[in-house]
């Protein structure tokens, strides 16, 4: 979603805001603008790409100036237009503002400043603050954000330029993430680690309801009520190469064949002495002891890793798991309570809807374990325990290392926990021990016996609508399939649990219909062959997702695609490989914009 960044320095400021906003484009937008301070705030926006704002401003040579903001606006209130894109400017253009979030108050706040004689050019909800702003303004600037920043309700990260003190920025940060970039002589804020480190590598992230303010020559931190703060600097440990391409053509492509060793880095520091050993999460058997049931919650493909875990926890635990949408858990009315241990599943650790989920159901007292991969974001500062899953920064939009990584930290915790309970019996642990230990080369091959996909991508490209079917193990995989399918390629993809096609879905199969099937559960293995005959005998053609050497599919689906054997309960970190390369071919045999899919964004920090 939208993305800021700021600089205050001696460098031209408007190069680096580009460059920045540059690096944010992967989290989704729809327009771009700077806005820098050369004797007097100078703004220019427009809707489409950065690269349109490059041209327009000669790559910045054509706006001077050392201090600036910059912002990439997902649309929320008003069109993606030139006027509604960020930075918006007061009325004496003396304040500028970028803001990412939204302000919930903002119809009442603009009726007010409309009745004060304010006049508005955007039908922004961003545009009330920088109103505020002016009508606070008392020559002090720091008073003035705290005076109109006590007026806002909602979520936001705001960037903020003064004309009257031309090299300094404040930053404001609740409930939107906002990250300080610490330089020499030099320093940055922006809402992603992404677009500060190519920069600097040191960051400050701050808190809910903090602000701060940035000139050249240093930082200062204050809570709400302007009480200073002193913040450690975290070191950021990835470089900027793992923020580019590496030659591949695109980031999907590039965080696809990164997974063995993403998976590596999520599991090797969890494996010591034969043994899993969570240090995130050490509860004793006693303490593991006082939860009934496992309530597992995130939004989109994390909720399809939840869905897939589940299995594997309710089967090493013996626990009951339920996995559910934080977008319905949130407004819901959860029968959770001090006995619930509740997983939060997230990538980015900033979905509004699963951070919002976590709250509600930690008010009820359910002790919260997050998964995330962003070091350093909401959910993974406000959980009770936090596993990363060190997958690296994940640029493209759609979902890979970030899910996958996801399930190795699942199935680890699973385990961690089984052991301790007592319902992961010694005689069956050696053999999900070694499962583990082989994931990362088990996904390497599963991407090397993959090299017949571009061309059953040319066979599948053109098909209205594509079913992706399974059971248990395999429906959760069918899930994560159809979705990487439909978000990148825009083809319809549904997927069903296979037992349930004949209950209505089938009436859809007719000839050449594309039906991708899931078969890795071998226990299941015949009873998703008759459901293959089944949609086979109505016309439909059949791909299918199974074992290597599997000759029982090989003689039923039209064509298959295989990964290595694994146990059962880890069969979706596999599965999902082909499926996300066929996705991947399929989209680029359609021409489409794989790493910025059309209507979506990479974090998705508001409702
Ligand atoms: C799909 C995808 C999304 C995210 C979802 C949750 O490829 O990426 O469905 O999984 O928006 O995002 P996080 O994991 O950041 O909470």
């Amino acid at each position: 979603m939208c993305g800021i960044v700021g600089f205050t320095g001696a460098q031209a400021a408007a190069p680096l805001l580009l460059e920045g906003l540059k690096r944010l484009e992967y989290r989704g937008y729809d327009s771009a603008g700077i806005a820098v301070m050369g004797g007097g705030i100078r703004v220019e926006k427009v809707s489409g790409k950065v690269e349109k704002l490059c041209e327009k401003t000669g790559d910045g040579a054509l706006v001077p100036g050392s201090t600036g903001i910059g912002h990439t606006r997902w649309a929320t209130h008003g069109a993606p237009t030139d006027l509604n894109a960020h930075p918006h400017l007061s009325n004496d253009g003396r304040f500028a503002v970028v803001h990412n979030g939204i302000i919930e108050n903002y119809a009442a706040l603009r009726e007010e400043l409309t009745a004060k004689g304010y006049s508005f050019i955007s039908e922004t909800d961003t545009e009330v603050i920088v109103h505020l702003l002016e009508m606070y303004d008392s020559g002090d600037l720091k008073a003035t954000v705290m005076k109109t920043v006590a007026r806002l309700e909602g979520s936001y990260a705001l960037g903020v330029l003064c004309a009257d003190a031309p090299d300094t920025l404040f930053a404001v940060r609740e409930a939107s993430p906002l990250i300080l970039g610490v330089g020499v002589g030099e320093n940055y804020f922006a809402s992603d680690v992404t677009a500060l480190v190519s920069y600097t590598k040191n960051a400050i992230y701050l808190d809910d309801g903090e602000f701060a303010e940035l000139t050249p020559k240093g930082i200062t931190i204050y809570d709400c009520s302007g009480k200073r703060l002193d913040k450690p600097i975290t070191r950021i440990t990835w470089d900027v190469e793992a923020a580019e391409k590496g030659g591949y053509e695109h980031f999907m492509l590039k965080e696809i064949m990164e997974q063995p060793a993403a998976v590596r880095a999520a599991i090797a520091p969890r494996l010591k002495d034969g043994e899993v050993k969570l240090e995130e999460f050490d509860l004793s058997e006693e303490e593991l002891r006082q939860f009934r049931k496992i309530v597992i919650t995130a939004c989109g493909s994390a909720y399809y890793a939840g869905c897939a875990a589940k299995y594997a926890l309710e089967a090493l635990t013996r626990i009951p798991v339920e996995a559910v949408l934080a977008s319905e858990l949130r407004y819901g009315d959860p029968l959770i309570d001090e006995h619930t241990l509740l997983i939060v599943i997230s990538q980015s650790g900033e979905t509004a809807d699963t951070i919002a989920a976590m709250k509600e159901c930690r008010s009820r007292g359910a002790k919260a374990l997050a998964i995330v991969n962003v070091v350093g974001s909401t959910i993974a500062k406000t959980a009770d325990w936090t596993l990363y899953t060190w997958a690296g920064p994940e640029i493209a939009v759609a979902t890979t290392k970030g899910y996958t990584t996801q399930l190795a930290v699942l199935f680890l915790l699973a385990m961690s926990m089984g052991r301790k309970l007592g319902a992961l019996t010694e005689e069956r642990y050696p053999a999900l021990l070694y499962d583990i230990l082989r994931l990362p080369k088990l996904i390497q091959e599963a991407i090397d016996l993959n090299h017949g996909i571009p061309a059953l991508a040319k066979k599948y490209h053109d098909s209205p609508s594509l079913f992706f079917i399974g059971r248990n193990t395999d429906w959760a995989s069918a899930l994560e399939g159809a979705l990487k399918m439909k978000e990148i390629s825009y083809i319809h993809a549904e997927s069903y649990a296979a037992g349930e096609l004949k209950h209505g879905t089938i009436a859809l199969i007719e000839e050449g219909t594309p039906v991708i099937a899931v078969c890795c559960n071998e226990a299941l293995e015949d009873k998703t062959v008759s459901n293959i005959v089944e949609v086979k005998a109505r016309g439909a053609r059949v791909l299918a997702v199974a074992f290597r050497g599997d000759r029982k599919i090989v003689s039923q689906a039209n064509d298959v695609i295989f990964i290595p054997r694994i146990n059962t309960l880890f069969t979706p970190v596999l599965a999902v490989i082909p499926m996300q390369l066929l996705a991947y071919c399929v989209a680029r045999e359609n021409g489409c914009d794989i790493d910025k899919p059309k209507n979506l964004a990479k974090s998705v920090t508001v409702e």
